[in-house]
């Protein structure tokens, strides 16, 4: 096992530059789903900033932000065991657990929870884990499947947040190159013309919630690929009630797991969502509460949900996406052996080459598990704004790291820029 060195950095946030003037801006084929929010998205089938209810099945990974509030639901069941490292967390969960007992299936992979509120773990057996009142069965016990407090789950959970509301209300400022044919007066099928993309293959569309996904007149939402290069299909949706009572989605497109996947109903004023027909497509809804009574089909990430329905693949898949190469990681259980060099260099100034300042605070190489990790901690100010985030960048190999810090860096700071409302 490799020494563990832990060396804390502690920089005040006072010791900053002033502001630097002037506005960065991004270039008009910049990719809009270049930032770490993003990347975290296309890593899950639902994340809830806030609560979570099912009592049914989700496909794929989970992150619950807020609290776990259901007793009994089956999770990542479509996870290929042969595909995913059973020690990594398939459900993780920041908040409080349910009282009241319980056992939650969770067929492949681990489960992590926050630091606060404190939780109480005791393993039952090799696929048992107790977890407060609840008892997960861990049904990946025998590949290494286990029950950990991940204390970065609260700072990860963070991140998630602000970073998807940003996400949101950036892809809800880009200016629509498309229009939709809405029935109005008589009932027939409502037409989601893709005829136009933009430089990243991106069709956007910009249309009312509810004259889509609640209209009476609408028999059904069809989707129809006029251009070849659609690599991507944004509909932002507007208004802060937006219900799904109307209408099958219909065509080719979404109708397959690859259309599906490249599919974005964007909804960032949405404060409740009432989700009674089948969603296709992905849903990012962050300042939605939803309930849902029927499935989703496609990457979820809402403030809560509270649903007895099935929560289905695929996740999300962007055509253009950030500098970061690979899912950030977990750290794990301080209960399961790991070794971990860490590293930590002393703080840097840099003043990039746009309109930003940024400080390296922290450096960090970690080794979990045999795979090798750059963790980079930065700050970046941009005039009256601190940015902070967090890479992470996994590696499989040992040392030299590719791609060089100086380019991971400007990356990064690339990717700041876009994180810019
Ligand atoms: C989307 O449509 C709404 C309502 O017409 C409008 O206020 C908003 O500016 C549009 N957004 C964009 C990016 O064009
Ligand atoms: C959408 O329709 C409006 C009204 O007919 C038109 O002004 C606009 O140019 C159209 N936009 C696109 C991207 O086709
Ligand atoms: C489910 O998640 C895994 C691990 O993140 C991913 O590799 C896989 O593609 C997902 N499964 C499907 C069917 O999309
Ligand atoms: C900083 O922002 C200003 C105003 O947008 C711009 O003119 C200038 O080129 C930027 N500087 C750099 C180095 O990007």
């Amino acid at each position: 096992m490799l020494p563990v060195y832990y060396i804390s950095t502690i920089v005040l946030l006072t010791t900053l530059t002033d502001p630097v003037s002037g506005d960065a801006t991004t270039s008009s084929n910049a990719c809009p789903f270049n930032s770490v929010s993003a990347t975290y998205f296309s890593q899950y089938n639902v994340i809830t900033t806030g609560d979570f209810s099912s009592t049914s099945d989700v496909e794929n990974q989970t992150i619950v932000c807020g609290s776990l509030k259901s007793n009994q639901a089956n999770y990542c069941i479509h996870i290929d065991q042969n595909n995913f490292n059973a020690k990594s967390p398939c459900l993780e969960i920041n908040g409080a657990l349910p009282s009241g007992g319980g056992s939650p299936n969770v067929q492949v992979g681990s489960v992590s929870v926050g630091s606060n509120p404190v939780h109480t773990l005791t393993k039952k057996g090799t696929t048992q884990y107790q977890i407060d009142q609840l008892q997960f069965n861990l049904n990946g016990g025998n590949q290494g499947a286990t029950a950990f407090v991940d204390s970065n789950l609260p700072s990860k959970c963070a991140a998630i947040t602000s970073g998807l509301q940003t996400l949101s209300s950036s892809l809800f400022q880009i200016t629509p190159n498309n229009n939709a044919t809405i029935p109005s007066g008589q009932p027939s099928p409502l037409n989601l013309n893709v005829n136009n993309v933009d430089s990243n293959g991106i069709a956007i569309f910009n249309l009312s919630g509810s004259s889509v996904l609640a209209n009476k007149y609408v028999q059904q939402i069809q989707i129809n690929i006029n251009n070849a290069n659609c690599k991507f299909i944004l509909i932002n949706l507007y208004g802060t009630a937006v219900n799904f009572n109307q209408g099958n989605l219909v065509g080719s497109w979404i109708t397959n797991l690859n259309g599906r996947a490249k599919t974005l109903w964007n909804c960032p004023q949405a404060t409740t969502m009432n989700l009674q027909q089948n969603l296709q497509g992905a849903l990012l809804a962050p300042n939605a509460v939803v309930q849902a009574s029927s499935n989703i089909d496609g990457a979820t990430a809402v403030k809560s949900l509270t649903t007895q329905s099935e929560l289905h693949n695929p996740p999300i898949q962007f055509p253009c996406l950030a500098a970061v190469e690979k899912a950030p990681v977990s750290t794990l259980s301080s209960t399961t052996p790991k070794a971990t060099t860490t590293s930590t260099v002393a703080p840097t100034t840099t003043t990039s080459t746009t309109n930003f300042t940024y400080f390296i605070l922290q450096k960090r190489m970690q080794n979990v598990h045999g795979s090798q990790s750059l963790i980079i901690v930065l700050y970046a100010r941009e005039r009256y704004r601190i940015l902070s985030e967090r890479l992470q960048c996994q590696r499989r190999r040992r040392p030299p790291l590719k791609p060089p810090l100086h380019q991971l860096l400007l990356q990064q700071q690339q990717r700041l820029l876009l994180l810019q409302v």
